[in-house]
């Protein structure tokens, strides 16, 4: 066991921290306060290769190992939590599932221009009625000719409003009892796909999540991904390394969240002294410093497992369950050392404490991967 990064994972988290630095923060406030989706700083990272971690050189990719995409994340989550939920659902759920389960000609159209952030992809699973019952849908698939016709509402979809396609799942027409479902790439500008609203969130301001609607939305057969009737299967084999990357998220939070309570630590006074002088502070600190180094090592873990080809879904899940709850009692934790400052929008913390708040229930609640991790835990017994 070696718990030291190799050089090129060293690499790519300096180049992100550096690029965080000088390119991210300076605008990070206002891009959150204005609800902007954050175009230029995406064109520039694409530029750095970021958009194309999960795709291979000869899709011009610059494809890394799963970790340094998880160390790109969490770097990424310490200054602009939207962005990184843009680049995980681009990277390991739209990207992933066509290499993974793409045709040559599908993988030829699509991967090119999304490693070079031509366009940027999303992921269209959930329903209004459909959220941890994933294969619940309603979204109607029907083969017509050299088309499937789909018709239906996703909602939740991250980016849906600015992305250029979608993974869309919908069910398979089929009599049979067992919920079929097939998954499609499609392109935006499709006549029958709309988008229909944009929710006014908690957080992640700069993350445009959307309603879209297919309305006898005509999607050439060819852009048929995967087998038909197979999407489920597509759909949990592409969450479990996206659950890596919401784990990096919260990892990410979370450690900023711990920089800023210590240092404003160290500098506010109470009853005469620097409120870091006092125990029941340092016990706090000491508690999320313990928490952070947990979960990044469960997620760092589940990443390195991504690549070697073993099973990793009981992993993905209890790295996504652990960082994200942990990342909301860090969260709190940060915000109650600030006192009445960490209820103000002056101080980062605010932001975290509302940014956190979804990471245990975005790709899957926590219950769906105690859920997970159960299951995939007690097929180890007799
Ligand atoms: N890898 C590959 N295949 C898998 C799999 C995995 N990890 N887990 C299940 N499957 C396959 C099964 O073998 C089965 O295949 P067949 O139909 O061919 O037999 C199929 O998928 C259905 O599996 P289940 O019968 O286990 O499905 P289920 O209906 O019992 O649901 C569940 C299981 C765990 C509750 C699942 O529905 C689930 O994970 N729900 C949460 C959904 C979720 O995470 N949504 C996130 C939306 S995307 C998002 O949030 C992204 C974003 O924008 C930020």
């Amino acid at each position: 066991m070696n718990f030291e990064l190799t050089e090129d994972q060293k690499l790519v988290q300096e180049m992100v921290r550096d690029f965080s630095q000088k390119e991210i923060i300076p605008m990070a406030k206002s891009l959150e306060e204005s609800h902007a989706y954050p175009n230029e700083l995406l064109k520039k990272l694409s530029d750095l290769g970021i958009l194309g971690m999960t795709i291979p050189p000869e899709y011009e990719g610059i494809r890394t190992d799963s970790l340094s995409l998880v160390l790109a994340l969490e770097e990424l989550s310490k200054v602009l939590p939207s962005i990184s939920v843009i680049i995980s659902v681009h990277c390991s759920l739209f990207c992933y599932s066509i290499l993974k389960f793409g045709t040559k000609q599908q993988k030829e159209k699509y991967l090119p221009q999304a490693a070079k952030g031509k366009i940027i992809g999303a992921f269209s699973l959930t329903e209004p009625g459909a959220g941890s019952d994933a294969t619940n849908l309603k979204t109607k698939s029907v083969k017509r000719g050299d088309k499937y016709i789909l018709n239906g509402t996703k909602s939740w979809i991250t980016t849906g409003s600015e992305s250029d396609a979608f993974i869309i799942f919908a069910a398979a027409d089929t009599e049979a009892k067992l919920k079929r479902l097939n998954a499609f790439i499609v392109e935006k500008s499709l006549p029958g796909l709309q988008v229909s609203k944009i929710e006014e969130k908690m957080g992640l301001h700069s993350s445009p999540t959307a309603d879209i609607v297919l309305e006898e939305c005509q999607v050439p057969a060819e852009n048929l991904l995967g087998e038909e009737g197979k999407g489920s299967s597509i759909a949990f084999h592409c969450l479990d390394r996206s659950r890596v990357g919401i784990a990096a998220q919260s990892v990410g939070i979370s450690q900023r969240a711990l920089d800023e309570a210590a240092r404003y630590a160290k500098q506010r006074e109470a009853f005469g002294k620097k409120i870091a002088e006092f125990q029941a502070l340092q016990f706090m600190i000491a508690d999320m410093s313990t928490l952070i180094d947990a979960a990044r090592l469960l997620t760092y873990k589940a990443a390195s497992l991504c690549d070697t080809g073993k099973p990793f879904t009981k992993e993905a899940s209890m790295a996504k369950l652990f960082a994200s709850e942990a990342a909301n009692k860090i969260a709190y934790q940060a915000l109650q050392i600030h006192g009445g400052y960490g209820y103000s929008k002056e101080f980062f913390v605010e932001q975290i404490y509302r940014d956190a708040r979804v990471l245990t229930i975005y790709e899957g609640t926590s219950e769906i991967q105690r859920l997970v991790i159960a299951r995939n835990l007690l097929t180890e017994y007799e």
